[in-house]
């Protein structure tokens, strides 16, 4: 399964890659300042979900936000509390939250899509779906291009997505945008960012 490979190659680098990118110095100041003014308003249970490192659990949790980590690389999940160890860490999958319908304020899902297939995509947005509750929000951030394309990734295969492409992927899946971000930093693929809202109604 492509989750396994996924799983193994971060589960083989995950000690580089927490050195490389696990700490907020490592964020750009756009981003922390995107992620810290969406949860200001975010008044609830919420996941990280991919969370990786931890570092975004982390800085969640200071700025007040009841938040847990879950990633489905034990070697991340069993790194993290020795780091952060006043914030919950927890292995799970994207395709099966460890949370009920509508429990969750929000999910931050921080490039945790972007080695899905992109024809799973939409499954794991239904997923955030259904684990968010109305009026609740979802914050990705993902590789931007011009057309859905795969590259060589510095840990396994990873997907870039056009910005329009992944709204309707998230309409689809009961999302209203409320706000999209984009960015090319020196050196970078280009960045996306999509604040979405779970619209109420009938279940999806
Ligand atoms: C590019 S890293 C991002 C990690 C972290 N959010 C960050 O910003 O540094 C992608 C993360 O998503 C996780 N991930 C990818 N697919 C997943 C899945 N199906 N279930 C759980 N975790 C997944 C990986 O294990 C990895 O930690």
């Amino acid at each position: 399964m492509l989750t396994d490979a996924v799983r193994l190659a971060y589960g083989q680098r995950a000690a580089e890659y927490t050195e490389a990118l696990g700490s907020l110095s490592a964020m750009a100041e756009e981003d922390q300042n995107l992620v810290s003014g969406w949860a200001r308003d975010i008044g609830g249970p919420t996941m990280d979900a991919g969370c990786g490192p931890g570092h975004w659990t982390k800085f969640l949790h200071d700025h007040g936000v009841a938040v847990e980590g879950v990633d489905m690389v034990s070697e991340f999940i069993g790194g993290a509390p020795a780091r952060f160890p006043e914030v919950p860490f927890r292995v799970a999958t994207l395709e099966a939250l460890p949370a009920d319908d509508g429990a969750l304020a929000a999910i931050l899902s921080w490039y945790s899509l972007i080695h899905t297939p992109p024809h799973d995509v939409p499954a794991l947005l239904n997923e955030f779906a259904r684990c968010i509750r109305p009026t609740g929000t979802l914050l990705l951030g993902f590789f931007e291009g011009d057309q859905i394309d795969a590259f060589d990734h510095a840990v396994v295969t990873a997907y870039c997505w056009p910005v329009p492409l992944m709204h309707d992927a998230l309409a689809a899946a009961g999302f209203e945008i409320v706000e999209t971000h984009t960015r090319v930093d020196p050196g970078q693929r280009p960045h996306a960012a999509i604040i979405a809202r779970r619209l109420s109604g009938p279940s999806l």
